[in-house]
């Protein structure tokens, strides 16, 4: 390793005395040639040299050597950019300077580019995602009316996502969840809805909360679907709330997002955690109900956007809530389904396709 070391830096002296000489940029190649010359360079020689070194001292060596080749390169460079800047030299052969490049034109303060007349490279202004600007939007309107914004876990258990909601073990009800399960009684969740029992469990009437979060199911993507998606959910508990509280906060809230002129509808449904049930569909603004093959609301001019309901009062058992004193209501909403309608595009994947001439129309805030 010593005679290496020594070697190392006699080369090291030749090189500095002859790259003190080298006045032009032949001088410079054929100093290049001489170290990193492919064939007879004096590092390539080196490197030749390292195959007969002892295998426990071949590591130590091939470093001593990659040293010296780094400085034979940025000194290469380093005078390069003296004599000529715009070029290169160093790691290859000189590369040729562009024919646009005004000669030996360095703007002071600039990092050397090669070639000035290439327009500039032209950074963006981040921006917030059109969901979490729609969900802004959600929790504004619903901050206004004295809701608080509450937040739950992703991975949930059996008990919290199903169970608590009244959704018995083997209920053919949770086949219209079809859940992604992690491990035993863990899953992702399937909705935002267990978060209703978890506030239910750590807190005490009156309550009025919204929780918006991603949930996921085991579902095909098409325009109005996805199997990962954003739902908020709604909950309000308190002595003598009634059905005609939800439809006038559900109405309310819908004309705040899309204007006084949409048409809103509750259709009867079935959810085991509230009864009675109803979903609440929208006009479809992607064909106004005009297209009979819109693939959006498959020609019946209206689309669901939220599942509601009165707790049931099994649910409020269940977190220690008695319903005699107690009732309330709750729904969950889309968040990508009704962004959708609110920006008029007519597929939710875009959501999620991270193309940035997509994402930047929704303008940068
Ligand atoms: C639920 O998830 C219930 N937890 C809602 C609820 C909450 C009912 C509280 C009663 C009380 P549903 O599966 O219908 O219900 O989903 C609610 C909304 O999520 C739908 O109206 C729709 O807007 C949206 N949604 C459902 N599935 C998808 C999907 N695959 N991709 C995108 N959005 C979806």
């Amino acid at each position: 390793m010593a005679t290496l070391k020594d070697r190392i830096d006699g080369l090291r002296k030749t090189f500095e005395e002859s790259a003190l000489e080298a006045a032009d940029a032949k001088a410079l190649e054929e100093l290049r040639t001489a170290f990193l010359g492919r064939k007879r360079g004096h590092v390539t020689l080196l490197f030749e040299d390292l195959k007969s070194v002892p295998a426990e001292e071949k590591g130590g060596a091939g470093q001593l050597i990659n040293e010296f080749k780094e400085f034979v390169q940025g000194q290469l460079r380093t005078i390069g950019e003296k004599l000529e800047p715009g070029v290169r030299y160093g790691a290859g052969s000189i590369r040729t300077k562009s024919k646009f490049a005004a000669a030996g034109t360095v703007v002071p303060g600039t990092v050397v580019h090669p070639d000035l007349t290439l327009p500039g490279r032209k950074r963006y202004v981040g921006m917030r995602h059109p969901l979490t600007l729609f969900e802004e939007e959600i929790e504004r309107i619903f901050l206004g009316m004295g809701f608080t914004i509450e937040d739950g876990p992703e991975i949930e258990t059996d008990y919290y996502n199903f169970e608590s909601l009244n959704f018995p073990p083997h209920h053919p009800a949770r086949d219209k969840w079809d859940t992604l399960f992690i491990k035993g009684d863990l899953l992702l969740r399937t909705h935002t809805s267990p978060v209703q029992v978890r506030v239910m469990e750590r807190s005490k009437p009156p309550i009025r909360i919204i929780c918006p979060g991603r949930v996921f199911r085991r579902e095909t993507p098409d325009p109005t679907h996805l199997p990962m998606f954003m739902q908020v959910e709604g909950l309000v508990i308190d002595e003598g709330v009634t059905f005609a509280n939800l439809k006038g906060t559900l109405e309310y809230f819908i004309k705040a997002l899309f204007g006084e002129k949409i048409k809103v509808r509750f259709r009867p449904s079935f959810f085991p955690f509230t009864e009675p049930s109803a979903e609440v569909d929208i006009e479809c603004l992607v064909c106004s109900g005009k297209d009979p093959s819109c693939r959006v609301c498959a020609g019946t001019g209206w689309k669901e956007i939220l599942g509601s309901g009165m707790v049931d009062p099994q649910v409020l058992k269940n977190v220690n809530i008695d319903p005699e004193k107690y009732s309330g209501w709750a729904f969950g909403l889309g968040i990508d389904r009704t962004a959708m309608f609110a920006f008029g595009i007519p597929e939710m994947r875009y959501f999620y396709e991270n193309d940035l001439r997509f994402l930047r129309q929704f303008g940068a805030k």
